[in-house]
C-alpha cells in the first residue's frame, strides 16, 4: 500500500511553510532564495531567540517574523504560543532550520509527518549538538547532512534525504561545518518541494521521499 504524506500542492496553490528558528537562519534563506516559482511559500518564521538573525532574513523577504522566547515559562506554554502562529498562518508543513529545542511530544503530535528536521550529521550516526566535531573527533572520512521528519526521538524520524561531504585532512569544525551547510542549502529546498509534490510517500508503513536518494 503507497499512501501519499501531505497533498499535492501548485504555484497557485502552494504549501504553507512555517519555519522554526533559534540561530542565523541560513536555511530559512535556502528555503527563500528557492521558493519563486516552487509549491511552497514560507508564511512565517518563528524564533525563540530575540536576536536571532534568521528574523531579519524573514522580514527582508516579507515573511512574517515572530519571537516567542522559552524564559521563565513551561515548554508546554512555549508551545502553545508557538502553535498559535502556525495555526493564524494556516501552515501545513513545519521545518526545524537550526531550532535548538527539542519538541514535546505535544508539539510531535499535533504536527505528526508534518514536520521537517536538517541536521548535520549522516543520521542515525552522530544526533544531537556538535555533529561535525564528532564526525571529526572519531576520524571518521565522510560527513554530510539529513533532512528527516521528525518523531518522538531526538534526531530520530524517517529519513528523506542525505547528502555526503568528504572530510578532509585539514578540516576542522568550522570548515566541515560549512560545507556541510552547504549541502543543506541544497538539500532542504528540494525536500521541501518534493513534499509539496506529492513526492513523500508511506510505502507498507515505511515513509519515503521517492524523487531523491
Ligand atoms: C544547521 O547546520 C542545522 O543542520 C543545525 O543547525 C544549523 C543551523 O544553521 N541543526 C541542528 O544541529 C539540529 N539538530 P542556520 O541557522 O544557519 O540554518
Amino acid at each position: 500500500m503507497k499512501a501519499l504524506v501531505g497533498r499535492v500542492c501548485s504555484a497557485v496553490d502552494p504549501l504553507r511553510v512555517g519555519v522554526l528558528v533559534s540561530g542565523s537562519g541560513s536555511n530559512l534563506q535556502a528555503l527563500l532564495d528557492r521558493q519563486a516559482g516552487s509549491l511552497y511559500r514560507v508564511v512565517v518564521v518563528v524564533a525563540n531567540v530575540a536576536g536571532a538573525f534568521a528574523l531579519t532574513r524573514a522580514k527582508d523577504a516579507g515573511v512574517a517574523a515572530v519571537v516567542e522566547g522559552h524564559q521563565g515559562i513551561t515548554r508546554e506554554a512555549h508551545e502553545a504560543r508557538v502553535q498559535v502562529h502556525l495555526e493564524q498562518h494556516q501552515v501545513e508543513l513545519l521545518v526545524l532550520g537550526g531550532y535548538m529545542r527539542v519538541l514535546s511530544p505535544w508539539l510531535v503530535g499535533q504536527w505528526r509527518r508534518r514536520i521537517v528536521n536538517v541536521h548535520p550529521a549522516l543520521l542515525p550516526s552522530f544526533p544531537g549538538m556538535h555533529a561535525a566535531k564528532q564526525a571529526l573527533d572519531h576520524g571518521c572520512r565522510v560527513a554530510g547532512c539529513t533532512v528527516h521528519l521528525v518523531d518522538d526521538g531526538v534526531d530520530t524520524g524517517p529519513i528523506l534525504s542525505q547528502a555526503a561531504v568528504p572530510i578532509h585532512d585539514h578540516d576542522d569544525e568550522a570548515s566541515l561545518q560549512r560545507r556541510i551547510q552547504n549541502e543543506e542549502h541544497r538539500l532542504l529546498p528540494q525536500v521541501v518541494e518534493a513534499y509539496a509534490a506529492g513526492k513523500v510517500v508511506d510505502v507498507e508503513g515505511r515513509v519515503r521521499c521517492c524523487a531523491l536518494s
